[in-house]
Parts: C-alpha cells; structure tokens; sequence
C-alpha cells in the first residue's frame, strides 16, 4: 500500500489525477485543497480517497497531515493558476512559494 498527496485536489488537473489514482486499491490517496478556485463537485469519492481541507502556504495547516501520513509521493499542484488571476493578484503568487517551501521541508 502506497500514501500519497495530492495537493489542490479540487483543482482541474489534480482531481484528473486523483480519479485514475483512486482506481487502484493499492494507492491510499489524501488530497488537500483550500477551495482558493477549486471545485467540490471535482472531489473524488472512493473508499480509498480522503478530503482534507488545507491551506498548503499554511505550515500550521498542511505540517500534522504531513507527518501523520507519512507519505511515499507527493503530487504538489496547489496554486494560484491563470494569467488573469495571476496579473490580478501579482503578490499573492509570491505566497506559492511558501507553499512549495512547505512541501519540501516536510
Ligand atoms: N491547466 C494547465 O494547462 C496547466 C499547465 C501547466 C501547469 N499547470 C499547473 O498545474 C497545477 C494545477 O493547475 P490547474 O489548471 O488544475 O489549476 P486549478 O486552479 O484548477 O487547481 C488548483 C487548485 O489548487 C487549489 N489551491 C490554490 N491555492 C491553494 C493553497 N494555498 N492550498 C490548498 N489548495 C490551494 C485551488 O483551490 C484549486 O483547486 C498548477 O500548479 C498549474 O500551475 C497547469
């Protein structure tokens, strides 16, 4: 049995991912998402998938899912996407890279 996260789970190419991961029973797959642009309706339901609610730029947030899950691959997809979204919000961008600092120190 393989752990793994999925962040931005809610998101157009990680529930993509989430929903052909989930098809094998040997993956136990945790995705997180903040619903920043995610979708609930996108949120793969199967008994080996979990939803948890997260702000990966948060270490608060995503540390205890971390360390508690051990996790044998991480598929980091939470961000902040679009060239309209992004040319709206230039600062807000800069805080991905907490986000991906996160994922990496833990
Ligand atoms: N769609 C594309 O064509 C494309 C191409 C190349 C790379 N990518 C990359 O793939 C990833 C996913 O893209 P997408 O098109 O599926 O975007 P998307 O907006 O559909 O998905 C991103 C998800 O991340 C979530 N999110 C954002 N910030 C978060 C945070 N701080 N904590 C938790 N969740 C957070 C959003 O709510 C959303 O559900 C992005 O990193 C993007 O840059 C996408």
């Amino acid at each position: 049995m393989s752990n793994i996260l999925i962040t931005g789970g809610a998101g157009f190419i990680p529930s993509s991912l989430a929903d052909v991961l989930s098809k094998n029973k040997n993956y136990n797959i945790v995705f997180v998402d903040n619903f920043l642009t995610g979708n609930k309706r996108k949120i793969t339901k199967a008994p080996n998938v979990k939803f948890i609610k997260c702000d990966v730029n948060n270490y608060k947030d995503i540390s205890p899912i971390m360390t508690s899950y051990r996790f044998d691959y991480v598929f980091h997809y939470a961000a902040v996407v679009g060239v309209k979204r992004t040319l709206a919000n230039p600062v807000m961008v800069l805080d991905d890279i907490q986000g991906i600092k996160n994922i990496l120190d833990l």
